[in-house]
């Protein structure tokens, strides 16, 4: 299979669909794998790393979408691009339809067919390819929270893990998913008092069993919320309901409670926010001041380390990119359901019901396009 990779085009993005190495991996199968010039520079992999492996350089994006069968990217089409999308092509990347009409419209259009990362599913009920940057920001969390409670930055002016003689800082983070797993085991890594609040008891269990000597975790309701933030130096926000919109779980009101300078770091922008006064930031201007307390709410936090993402996520994302290029996507969707859940557009149809019901289009069944 001809495989192409473009250079990322949507405005502060650098990572890249392909790394070198899952482009070797491709190659040592008999594959074409054809990358655009410079598409990796900004995940640190330059054309020679590309060209060291096997893989075509070729000047243009253009180019790479008229040679490819399958097109391997990160994020969405943008709209240029999903203009050289054509029938018969696959594109296997970060999709997000339900808010986006105008995409769903024109991938439909193009006749190709699409398969979406974060709709592909694992045995245990995750979301595996979403996963990889769920860790990055968790992980990445405390450590710009940390940055933000310098007192150059707006924040109290406490070190993480304090020094002999001085306690050091209380981290609270609601949440204990991917996000915030990584975020207690880093804090908790970097010294803090760590204390993590969920609403799921199979959940609290787990981080009990696994990390229970490193951090603290409670049942998250709202009078523990209320409680625990007036002595936090940082609130790390980190829920998620399937499908909603973040609750806001701290008010404005609230903000009075807590200490000046306490910083809340609120990774669930991305859906809106936990905190009500929490708005999108970016890596250029990433944080704010409200009634005191500092913000930080970038909505693409994997973007401020690139390469780490690039490669967590190629590293998730290949042997599925293997199998829909060994097989073909048809055969590789029939032997693996999970791959199927990732299936959103084939010739003209709707095949994810979330989708055709946020955006009122009919929907085709998976399984049925499948056995066609
Ligand atoms: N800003 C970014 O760059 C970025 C990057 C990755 C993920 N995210 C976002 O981070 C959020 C968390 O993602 P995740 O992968 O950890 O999700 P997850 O499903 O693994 O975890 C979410 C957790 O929130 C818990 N929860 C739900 N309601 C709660 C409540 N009221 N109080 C306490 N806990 C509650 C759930 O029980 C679950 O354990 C999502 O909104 C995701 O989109 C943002």
């Amino acid at each position: 299979m001809k495989i192409g990779c473009p250079k990322e085009i949507k405005p502060q993005e650098f990572r890249v669909g392909m790394t070198p190495n899952a482009a070797q991996e491709a190659v040592a199968r008999g594959h074409e794998v054809i990358i655009e010039t410079g598409a990796g520079l900004g995940s640190g992999f330059d054309n020679d790393a590309y060209v060291a492996v096997g893989a075509r350089i070729v000047d243009t994006a253009e180019e790479v979408f008229a040679t490819a069968d399958m097109i391997v990217k990160v994020k969405e089409p943008q709209a240029v691009e999903r203009k050289m999308l054509r029938e018969g092509q696959l594109l296997f990347t970060y999709l997000h339809l339900a808010p986006d009409p105008e995409q769903t419209h024109d991938l439909l259009a193009s006749g190709c067919t699409a398969i979406a990362y974060e709709t592909v599913t694992d045995s245990n009920g995750g979301l595996p390819l979403l996963a990889p940057m769920s860790e990055v920001a968790g992980r990445l969390a405390p450590q710009v929270g940390s940055w933000t409670l310098q007192k150059a930055n707006g924040g109290r002016g406490v070190l993480m893990g304090g020094v002999p003689g001085v306690g050091p800082a209380k981290v609270v983070v609601i949440g204990g998913g991917v996000v915030g797993t990584h975020a207690a085991q880093v804090a908790a890594g970097m010294g803090a008092d760590v204390t993590v609040l969920d609403r799921s008891l199979p959940r609290l269990r787990y981080l009990d069993d696994v990390f229970g000597g490193r951090f603290k975790n409670q049942y998250s309701t709202a009078g523990a919320t209320a409680e625990l933030i007036q002595s936090a130096d940082m609130v790390i926000g980190a829920v998620l309901i399937p499908g909603a919109a973040a609750p806001k779980l701290i008010t404005r009101e609230q903000l009075s409670t807590m200490k000046p300078g306490a910083v809340l770091v609120d990774v669930a922008i991305d859906q809106g926010g936990c905190f009500e006064t929490s708005k999108a930031t970016t890596h250029a201007d990433p944080i704010y001041e409200v009634d005191g307390i500092m913000h930080y709410c970038v909505a693409n936090m994997p973007g401020a380390v690139a390469r780490t993402s690039t490669i967590a996520l190629g590293n998730a994302t290949m042997p599925f990119m293997l199998a829909l290029a060994d097989k073909g996507w048809k055969q590789a969707c029939q032997d693996d359901p999970h791959l199927l859940a990732g299936l959103n557009v084939h010739a003209g149809q709707l095949t994810y019901y979330a989708v055709g019901k946020a955006l009122g289009i009919d929907v085709v069944s998976p399984a049925m396009v499948v056995k066609a």
